[in-house]
Formats: C-alpha cells, structure tokens, sequence
C-alpha cells in the first residue's frame, strides 16, 4: 500500500470515529439527586464536549425536592435508594451522586464494600457492583476527608477501587469557579479504564455579589430592627456589597462574597449588608442555577434545597473533563492508535520513508 493510501485510511478511519463520537449519548443516573444540580451540570458538560447526554433514572427520597426536579426536568424521581434493588436500575454510563454527609463514624472499621451496610454511600457502591457503569462522579462536605483522621475516606476508596474502579478525589472550591460563595466539596471520580483524566483548573474569575444579588427585593426579606442594630453595633457597614455571616458563637465576620449555604442554619447567619436574607432566587445563583430553573416551593424548603445542593459550575467543569476522557478514549483507543502506526510503519518502510517523516505524517492524520 502507498505511503497516502495509508494516510487516506487512517484519516477515513478517525473521521468515522468523530462521527461516531457526535451521535454518542451517555446515559446517565442521578442518586440523591434533590433539585439536580449534577443533572445541569452534566448537560452543561455535555455542551462543551459535543455530546449528548440522557438521564435513565433518579432517586431522591423528599417530596418537595421531587416536586422541583419533576417540574424542571419533566422526570419525577424514584424514592428511597435503600428499597431499590439494583437490579431495576436501568444500565447506564455514568452515575452521579451528591450523597447526603451522614454521621459517618456509621461506617466503622469496615473491611469489604459489605461493611458499609447501613451507611448510603453502600446503596451506591451495590449500584456499581450491578450495574458497572463506565464512570462515577460522587460529591460530599470536605469534611469527609478528614473524617477519623481520614480512615472514613481510605474505606471509601478502597471498596470503589475493589469494585474495579481508577479513582481519585479533589476537594474544590466553588470560589474558584467564578461564583461568589465559599464552599469547599470533595469530588471523587472513578473510571473502569485507565483514562487520562484531568481535574479542571481553578482560575475563573469570581462574580461580584451586585451580579447575583437583586437590587430591590419585597420587604418580608429583611431582618427585624433588633437583628439589625445588633449587627449595626458590632461591625462598620463597608461601602461595597457584603454579606455579613453570624458563626455558632455569635460572632459577626463580613465578606464581598458569602459562605457556603446551608440547609439548617438559622435565618440570620447570612445578611445581605447585615440587614436582608438571600432571596430563593439569589440563593439558586450562588449555586450557579440558571435563571430557567423553576421555584415551585416555598422559601424554607427552596432554603433547604438550595443549602442542600452542589455548585453547579464545579460539578460542570469536573463532568467536562471526565466526558473529555471517556470521548477521548472511545475516538482514539490505544489499541487503535497503536495497530494504526504499526501499519503505517510496516508499509511505509516499504518505501524507506524516514522515521520522522512517518511520525509527523501520523500525528497530522490523527489531528486534522
Ligand atoms: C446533599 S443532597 C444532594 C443534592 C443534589 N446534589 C442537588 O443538586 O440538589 C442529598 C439528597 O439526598 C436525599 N436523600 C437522603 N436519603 C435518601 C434516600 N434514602 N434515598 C434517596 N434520596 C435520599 C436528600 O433528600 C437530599 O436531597
């Protein structure tokens, strides 16, 4: 065979590659899913990679958070994990999970993925040893790394990685992401091959809270007198847009961004310039939901799911990366790669074409 014959096949064979990539959908499911943080954050990935994405199933155990997903996603989700037998779980690609931070000394001195019975992260770790999918993307409270002096996490990867999977895990800040809010996640990834995955760069300039925060909002949102002249009389009110933060010990610090939601806490521990509460919508923002999303609750439980729920620009960029791998694997296999230049080696020795000819000639194949 000619030196541009080969050529011609390779660059046919990685064109019908791409093609294949273009049409591929990923299958996905979405555990613990509340309002569906990681179902944006996924579709978002998907956007950048060129791909397409499709939910097969969720789960999530609260009334009010089905009601918000069913109304933004057109899916009602599945209750309680822990009465679904695996089994029923439609076979999928990837499986998301931002599992609720139980008290985790519940997982003990376990030494197999049967020792985390009772704890949820175990109704995920028997989804994977059913099903198999290709890769996971769980979330969880930093806290869980320093966790008992960080054995909790070692048990946690240790029964992933004995069900076959190459895991790794980072703790992000979605500050770093370009939204104005402290709060620090762990992400873990698993894949079953050997991907060459890269956890994304943290460099996205961060929002000001006057982009976020709405300039006039209905009085029900501010807090009474008395909170605000407690405030007023602790701390000197800065020029710029702050939100004041109140810690356990009642003490008063004031940030241009604000600290991590939380589901539980009291009304007052976030103030908009010492005065005002986050409105449902200003909430959504701080964790990246687009304007689209629907409000169907009302504010305590849209507080509770807001806290409750992931940074979806981190999630994004993780997803990103993570389908970037799983695209990049099924367009150019190894295997293939390798058989692609051994043939293009063996027939262009034929014609005694220089070895660094050939490379360039390869890699320009694979590239165009
Ligand atoms: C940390 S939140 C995850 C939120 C989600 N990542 C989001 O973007 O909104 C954990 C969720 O798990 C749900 N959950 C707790 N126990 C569950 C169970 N046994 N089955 C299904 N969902 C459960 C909670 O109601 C909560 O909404």
């Amino acid at each position: 065979m000619p030196d541009f014959c080969v050529l011609t096949y390779l660059k046919f064979y990685v064109e019908c590659l791409e093609r294949g990539k273009m049409s591929k959908v990923f299958r996905f499911i979405d555990l613990f899913c509340g309002i569906g943080g990681f179902h944006y954050a996924i579709k978002n990935a998907s956007k950048a990679n060129k791909s397409n994405v499709e939910c097969v199933f969720s789960s999530e155990i609260d009334p009010f958070c089905q009601e918000s997903y069913e109304s933004n996603f057109g899916i009602k989700p599945s209750g309680d994990i822990t009465k679904i037998d695996a089994k029923n779980i439609p076979d999928h690609d990837i499986l998301l999970a931002g599992f609720p931070c139980q008290p985790f000394s519940i997982i003990g001195d376990m030494k197999g993925f049967n020792d985390t019975r009772g704890t949820l992260f175990f109704d995920i770790a028997r989804i994977l040893f059913e099903k198999k999918p290709q890769a996971f993307v769980l979330e969880n409270v930093k806290l869980l790394v320093g966790h008992n002096n960080g054995k909790t996490m070692r048990k946690i990867i240790k029964t992933l990685s004995d069900l076959n999977y190459n895991v790794s895990f980072k703790v992000l800040n979605a500050i770093d992401f370009g939204l104005p809010q402290k709060r620090e996640r762990v992400f873990i990834v698993g894949f079953k091959n050997n991907l060459n995955f890269d956890w994304p760069k943290m460099n996205i300039k961060m929002k000001s809270l006057d982009d976020i925060l709405d300039d006039q909002v209905d009085n029900k949102y501010y807090a009474s007198k008395k909170i605000k002249n407690k405030r007023l009389s602790m701390k000197n009110k800065p020029n710029e847009t702050t939100i004041w933060h109140e810690n356990i010990a009642g003490n008063i610090s004031i940030y241009p961004y604000s600290c991590a939601l939380r589901a539980g806490a009291s009304y007052n521990y976030l103030l908009v310039n010492g005065e005002r509460r986050l409105t449902e919508r200003e909430m959504l923002r701080l964790q990246g939901f687009p304007e689209g999303f629907k409000i169907v609750c009302n504010y305590t439980q849209t507080r509770k799911q807001a806290g409750n729920s992931l940074p979806v620009p981190v999630a994004s960029s993780v997803l990103t990366n993570l389908l970037s791998a799983i695209n990049n694997e099924s367009i150019y296999p190894n295997r293939i790669i390798d058989s692609q230049i051994y043939l293009l080696e063996k027939e262009t020795n034929k014609y005694g074409t220089p070895k660094t000819k050939k490379r360039r000639k390869v890699r320009a194949a694979v590239s165009t």
